[in-house]
């Protein structure tokens, strides 16, 4: 018989990034005893990596800015097939979930006269991101983690989750085992929320820490709750180059909101060759002056380095394909210009972007105030996750809820930047308080033994088996195989002998084996997560393979153009009772009038 421990809560709650603590906040605010389980140490969450701001049209920088233009963008930036009540919800509530979070403590940088300052992002029309210098991620995660602490909840650190279970269909509890010794670990509860993050560590080059292994996609999946809009990846255009041991890591968007500017090898700011004629202002006399990004708005002109991000990634791309890249296969990101124009231009860096500066003096003996960067795109964020209800974040599973970049549908097929932080603190609080409610309307279910037996027994499994396959090697080959075959530019070709490769690393990690025991051993720890690694880039390529068009984070070189029919539906994902992945469209409910008539008014 396996031994383990058991914790019993009201509200579990899997994933402390900013999402989960939003949620485990809000649910023990609502009464509920809350276990918070975390994969890492409490405040390491790739939240820290959003770090350039939270979207809110508080209208502290241009009082032009609302609910309504801000719902508009994030409706444009996703090509339409978001979920229109979430992306409203989220316009919405964003100003009073920064302000309530400025009441518990947070810190950001100032306008003049006092209010939060707000600064230029990408697809945003007006300077909406709240933050403080580029660390806005880190003093939310901060700030939650402070007023959380205070509330009673138990938080489990290092603790990896690595089934759900459950009582019928209801999520009831979930299988998990401590880091440090591999000890097993029952959570009974009454509703459980999963706020896990993404799945950057499927492919080689990420903004992602080693926790982004798709591991609240994959629970949910393996529960037999649906996944939607995984053929949506978003590859952010910044990422560091060079040297190779930091390839990947983020250089944040703020840069260019500070306004860097993207050049290629010959010197060319290579962005105004990419305007989508409908931003252009076709008066004008030089492509310099004459556009315009958000049509209708003269006053609200943007670098074409603030296009949306999928957009820059591939211009990107382009250049370096081309042979206009730099000496490392990036382009350059230069905001030592701005001294052209300001006379204490290096002190206004440091202070604007404090993070940049020193990740690139220490990590590249680059200084930014002097020199351009080397950049390139790196996997970020995933729109796709668990299909949830739009205002109660309840997945298809009863008693099952998600929130944050785990779960899907405000973003459609691309996310503005900024707009990830402001999501899981409105969808955060939601998921929070509905679980709340449902753990109040339904006692504890039954937790059946032959679960828990089996889970930790296939847990174990490579300790088994002697001399098979190292889980290193298996993983390495999968995030060379999607950054190769399934990242920004696809094609059916390539992703088709994706699946085949797929298919064949299932094969193998199913002789995986690991020597040594269960205190702290790197090697089972990345056995246990190949399954979601494999889930979740099995799901990213089928979906992919399914759309045959370029929207927002997909882009196709076979179907290069938007294909009418695919901007009415969503791809779901769903595991059959064979065990299969199983994928379908459905359509995607028609916009209220009310709504409908803002996007048309914004142009
Ligand atoms: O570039 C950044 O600071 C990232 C922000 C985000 O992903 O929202």
């Amino acid at each position: 018989m396996t031994e383990y421990t058991t914790f019993e809560h009201d509200v579990l709650v899997i994933g402390a990034g900013g999402a989960g603590l939003r949620a485990a906040i809000e649910a023990s605010a609502a009464g509920a005893s809350v276990g918070l389980v975390c994969k890492s140490l409490l405040g390491k969450a790739h939240t820290v990596m959003a770090e350039g701001g939270m979207a809110a049209a508080l209208a502290n920088v241009d009082d032009r800015d609302n609910w309504k233009v801000h719902f508009s963008d994030t409706m444009r930036g996703g090509q339409y097939i978001n979920n229109w009540r979430m992306a409203e919800l989220h316009a919405r509530e964003a100003p009073d979930r920064v302000r309530e979070l400025e009441a518990w403590g947070a810190v950001f940088d100032r306008t003049k006269d006092g209010k939060i300052l707000q600064r230029n992002f990408g697809g945003h029309r007006y300077p909406r991101l709240a933050h403080v210098g580029d660390r806005t991620g880190l003093e939310l995660i901060r700030t939650l983690q402070d007023h959380g602490i205070h509330q009673g909840i138990e938080v489990y650190m290092e603790v990896t989750v690595v089934s759900l279970l459950k009582d019928g269909d209801r999520v009831v509890g979930a299988f998990a085992y401590e880091r440090e010794h591999g000890r097993f670990r029952v959570f009974k509860a009454k509703a459980v929320i999963l706020a896990t993050g993404g799945v950057g560590r499927a492919f080689k080059i990420t903004s992602n820490s080693w926790e982004g292994t798709g591991d609240g996609h994959t629970l949910a999946y393996d529960a037999g709750a649906e996944l939607i809009d995984m053929e949506f990846v978003q590859f952010h255009p910044t990422g560091m180059v060079w040297p190779p041991s930091v390839r990947g890591i983020l250089v944040t968007e703020g840069v260019r909101g500070e306004g860097g500017i993207l050049t290629n090898s010959e010197g060319k700011r290579f962005m105004f060759d990419d305007i989508p004629d409908n931003y252009k202002d076709q008066t004008a006399d030089s492509p310099e002056e004459g556009w315009r990004y958000v049509t209708g708005d003269k006053n609200a002109r943007r670098p074409p380095e603030l296009l949306t991000r999928d957009h820059v990634a591939r211009a990107i791309v382009r250049e370096v394909k081309a042979g206009r890249g730099s000496p490392h296969g990036g382009v350059y990101l230069d905001i030592a210009w701005i001294k052209e124009n300001l006379s204490n231009a290096p002190e206004h860096i440091k202070k604007k972007l404090p993070s940049m500066y020193h990740q690139f003096k220490q990590l590249a003996d680059l200084d930014i105030t002097t020199t351009p960067m080397e950049i390139g795109p790196t996997t970020h964020y995933i729109m796709g996750g668990v299909r949830v209800d739009s205002d109660t974040q309840a997945s298809t599973l009863p008693g099952l809820f998600a929130a944050g970049e785990c779960a899907a549908g405000i973003n459609g097929a691309n996310r503005l930047g900024g707009n990830s932080l402001s999501d899981l603190l409105v969808f955060g609080k939601r998921a929070g308080e509905f679980a709340a409610a449902y753990a109040n309307e339904n006692p504890q279910g039954n937790i059946d033994d032959g679960q828990i037996e089996q889970t930790a027994r296939q847990a174990l499994k490579p300790f088994e088996r002697a001399g098979g396959e190292n889980p290193f090697a298996i993983q390495y080959a999968l995030q060379d195989m999607m950054q190769d075959l399934v990242g920004i530019v696809r094609t059916e070709e390539e992703m088709q002998r994706a699946l085949v490769g797929i298919t064949t690393l299932r094969e193998r990690t199913k002789n995986v084996s690991v020597t040594g025991n269960i205190d702290f051993n790197p090697g089972w720890h990345t056995a246990l997560d190949l399954n979601n690694l494999l889930t979740v880039s099995e799901a990213i390529t089928r979906a992919a393979i399914e759309r045959k068009e370029s929207r927002g984070g997909q882009y196709r070189d076979d179907y290069p153009a938007k294909g009418e029919e695919f901007g009415k539906i969503n791809y779901t994902l769903k595991k059959s009772a064979d065990g299969k992945m199983q994928i379908e469209s459905v359509p995607i409910p028609d916009m209220p009038e009310e709504l409908q008539a803002i996007i048309e008014e914004m142009g």
